[in-house]
């Protein structure tokens, strides 16, 4: 696994107005989206202090939406973490595979939208940090020999 904090990035939504009655924000499969959409959720009633995510994923590509309200994403890929805060609806933050992310600091009334590019499929997880970071070495090791 290759992939870097850096291939995570801000995948702006058009932004449509309907002339004071409100906006709508888009997310159109690969329009934009660098994957087909197969899974949509949501996070929402989070209490304040709480902390989501505390996984990676091995194949999953993702993006989030702060639908309504704000939070932290706090991405990490072994070597490197940058936090991103999300407070637009028309910010999409797209997550690819092989990064440990954490969402935090939301706030009250908040809603993250999920966007998947797989079913769930709970083999897919990465969920304890160790093996998080075995999993990477382990691949960088069988592509070096690979070279
Ligand atoms: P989890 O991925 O642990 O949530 P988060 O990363 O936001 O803290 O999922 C919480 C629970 O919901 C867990 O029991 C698995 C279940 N779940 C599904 O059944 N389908 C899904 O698509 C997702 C994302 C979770």
């Amino acid at each position: 696994m290759n992939t870097t904090i850096k291939d995570c990035r801000i995948i702006p939504l058009d932004r449509h107005h309907s002339d004071r009655q409100g906006d709508l924000s888009v997310v159109e499969g690969l329009n934009g989206i660098p994957f087909p959409i197969r899974r949509i959720y949501y996070l929402y009633d989070i209490p304040g202090g709480a902390t989501r995510g505390g996984h990676a994923h091995k194949n999953l590509y993702q993006i989030l939406v702060a639908a309504s309200g704000s939070f932290t994403v706090v991405l990490d890929d072994g070597t490197h973490r940058q936090s991103v805060t999300l407070n637009q609806p028309d910010q999409a933050l797209l997550i690819v595979p092989g990064i440990w992310r954490e969402l935090e600091n939301f706030s009250s009334g908040s809603v993250c939208l999920c966007i998947a590019s797989e079913k769930y499929d709970e083999s897919d997880y990465l969920r304890d940090y160790d093996n998080f970071l075995l999993f990477r070495n382990h691949t960088i090791t069988n592509m070096s020999s690979n070279d």
